[in-house]
């Protein structure tokens, strides 16, 4: 018996972490976590039996044992909107109720131990050429998702607007490549316009959070340069929610108010064979400090220098001046 039961232990330690791999370490050498009712030695806690060599079966259901004691824990997740099932199911699917090797006495290293259920999302995370670097660092996936429950859908800790900028609202974030990047919750609070679905706080209408195939874990593709050639598939992502035709059409009188009489303007800077200019030219994708969601400036240059736009809105149409051409009126009442 005691020879079957070391094997059965054994077999625990390596076998995956889910489905009843809820005995106790084997090897002690192991053990970094002691459950307190564990250690006093007396199975007949939670078991049938007081013999440590044959404790028997557990008295009831593994949830009702555990919020026996952890009833302040049953409390705080019972009136949330949103139980994670595996919860509901059995609290051995992520603990061992007897010891670990790891903090709360958790089966697995997060994030394999939400990786193992989740493989879709952890491969995303893992395998996507534009990553994400909270998902798989430190706290990872515990950073936006609560293991028990939540009241934001997807188990969320947080709104997704709030959650994004409790990081994308700092001023010395980089990049991957180790470029600056910008101060959403400053953009947000401090522009005089803000593009729809940002208004609507909804960052997931453009990104991916996981990781992505796309420039900027963009939902669709979006050039990642100041000048692109033009290819309607690079411009995915906009056209996604506005009309092609706006910057495809040389001529039109209605579909865009960036025309000079009936000459497209969009068309003119956009749909080049080569250097056509990206929509970040002139827009601020998220925010901006003036109408139609015109930028300032836009960062140029190995160097980053900041090119003015100088841009003036006027009854029927806008000016530029100076910058990337000498001033410049449109005016769409023009006879052309
Ligand atoms: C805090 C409650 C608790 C205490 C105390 C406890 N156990 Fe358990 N034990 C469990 C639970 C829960 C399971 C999983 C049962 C299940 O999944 O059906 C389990 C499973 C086991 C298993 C694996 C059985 C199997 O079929 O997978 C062994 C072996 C075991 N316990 C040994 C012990 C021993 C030895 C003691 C006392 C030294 C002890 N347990 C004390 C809760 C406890
Ligand atoms: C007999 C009472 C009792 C039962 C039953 C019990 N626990 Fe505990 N549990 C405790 C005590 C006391 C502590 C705090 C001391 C410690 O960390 O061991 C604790 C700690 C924990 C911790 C670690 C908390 C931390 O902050 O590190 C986890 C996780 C946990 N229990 C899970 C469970 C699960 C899962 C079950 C059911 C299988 C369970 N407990 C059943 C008494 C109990
Ligand atoms: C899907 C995996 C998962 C399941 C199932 C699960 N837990 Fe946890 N639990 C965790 C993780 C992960 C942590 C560590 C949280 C942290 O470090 O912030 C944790 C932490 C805890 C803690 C420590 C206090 C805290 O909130 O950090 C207690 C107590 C606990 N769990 C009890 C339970 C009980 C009781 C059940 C069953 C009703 C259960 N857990 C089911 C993953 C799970
Ligand atoms: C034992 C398997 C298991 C483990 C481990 C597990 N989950 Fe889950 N999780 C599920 C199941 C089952 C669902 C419900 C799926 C559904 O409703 O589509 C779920 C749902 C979710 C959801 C909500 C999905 C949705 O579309 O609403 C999130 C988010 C989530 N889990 C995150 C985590 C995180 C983070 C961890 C690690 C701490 C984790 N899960 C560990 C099985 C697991
Ligand atoms: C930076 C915050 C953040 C981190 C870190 C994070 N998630 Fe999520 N997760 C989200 C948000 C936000 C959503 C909802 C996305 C949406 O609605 O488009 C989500 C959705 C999910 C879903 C449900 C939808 C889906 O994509 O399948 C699962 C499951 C999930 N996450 C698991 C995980 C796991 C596992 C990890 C760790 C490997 C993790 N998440 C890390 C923010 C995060
Ligand atoms: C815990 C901090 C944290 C949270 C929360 C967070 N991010 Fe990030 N994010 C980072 C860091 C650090 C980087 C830079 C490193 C990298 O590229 O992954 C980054 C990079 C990005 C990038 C650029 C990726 C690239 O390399 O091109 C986008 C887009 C992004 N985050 C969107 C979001 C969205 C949307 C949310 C909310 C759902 C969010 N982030 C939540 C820390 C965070
Ligand atoms: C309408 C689509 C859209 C929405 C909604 C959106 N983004 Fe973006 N995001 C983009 C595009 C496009 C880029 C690339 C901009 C560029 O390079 O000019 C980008 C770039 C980023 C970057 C990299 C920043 C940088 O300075 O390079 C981060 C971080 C980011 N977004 C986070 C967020 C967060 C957080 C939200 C929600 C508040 C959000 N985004 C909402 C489209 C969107
Ligand atoms: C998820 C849908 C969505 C996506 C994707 C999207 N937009 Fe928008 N956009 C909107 C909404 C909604 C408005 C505000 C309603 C309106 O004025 O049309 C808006 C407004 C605008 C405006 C201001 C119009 C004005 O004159 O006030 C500009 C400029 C703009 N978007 C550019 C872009 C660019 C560039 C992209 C691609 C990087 C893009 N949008 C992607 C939904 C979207
Ligand atoms: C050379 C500067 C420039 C570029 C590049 C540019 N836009 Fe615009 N866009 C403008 C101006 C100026 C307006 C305001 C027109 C007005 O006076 O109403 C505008 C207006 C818009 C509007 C509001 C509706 C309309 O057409 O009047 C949308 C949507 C829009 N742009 C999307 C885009 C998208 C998508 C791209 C990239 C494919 C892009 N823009 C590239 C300058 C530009």
């Amino acid at each position: 018996m005691r020879t079957f039961l070391v094997i059965c232990l054994g077999l625990a330690v390596s076998a995956p972490a889910f489905g009843g791999n809820s005995a106790p370490l084997a090897d002690p050498q192991l053990i970094q976590w002691s459950h307190a009712p564990f250690e006093t030695g007396e199975c007949e806690i939670c078991h049938e039996s007081s013999d440590p060599q044959n404790p028997g079966p557990i008295v009831g259901t593994v949830n009702q044992l555990c919020f026996g004691c952890h009833d302040m824990f049953a409390e705080s997740i019972a009136d949330m909107a949103n139980i994670h099932s595996p919860v509901e199911e059995s609290c051995t699917n992520c603990h061992n109720p007897h010891n670990s090797s790891r903090v709360k006495l958790l089966n697995e290293d997060i994030p394999e131990l939400c990786g193992g259920c989740h493989d879709d999302v952890l491969a995303i995370a893992r395998n996507s050429p534009v990553q994400h670097q909270p998902v798989l660092a430190g706290q990872a996936c515990l950073k936006c998702h609560d293991p028990h429950a939540s009241n934001v859908k997807p188990m969320l800790v947080g709104l997704p607007y709030d959650l994004c900028v409790r990081c994308h609202g700092k001023d010395d974030m980089k990049d991957s490549e180790g470029k600056p990047m910008a101060n959403l919750q400053y953009l947000v609070t401090h522009s005089h316009m803000l593009h729809g679905p940002v208004a609507d706080k909804d960052c997931s209408a453009c990104h991916l959070v996981h990781g992505g195939e796309n420039f900027r874990m963009l939902l669709k593709p979006y050039p990642s340069r100041f000048y692109s050639p033009y290819d309607a598939e690079n411009y995915e992502l906009c056209f996604s929610c506005h009309e092609i035709d706006a910057i495809e059409s040389q001529r039109t009188t209605t579909l865009t108010g960036f025309r000079d009489g009936s000459r497209n303007l969009h068309y003119v800077h956009v749909d080049k064979e080569r250097r056509g200019r990206t929509c970040r030219a002139c827009h601020e994708v998220h925010a901006a400090p003036q109408d139609h969601m015109i930028r300032d400036g836009v960062p140029y240059g190995p160097r980053n220098w900041i090119l003015k736009i100088n841009y003036t809105k006027t009854e029927n149409g806008g000016s530029c001046a100076k910058t990337c051409h000498p001033t410049k009126t449109y005016d769409r009442t023009r006879e052309n």
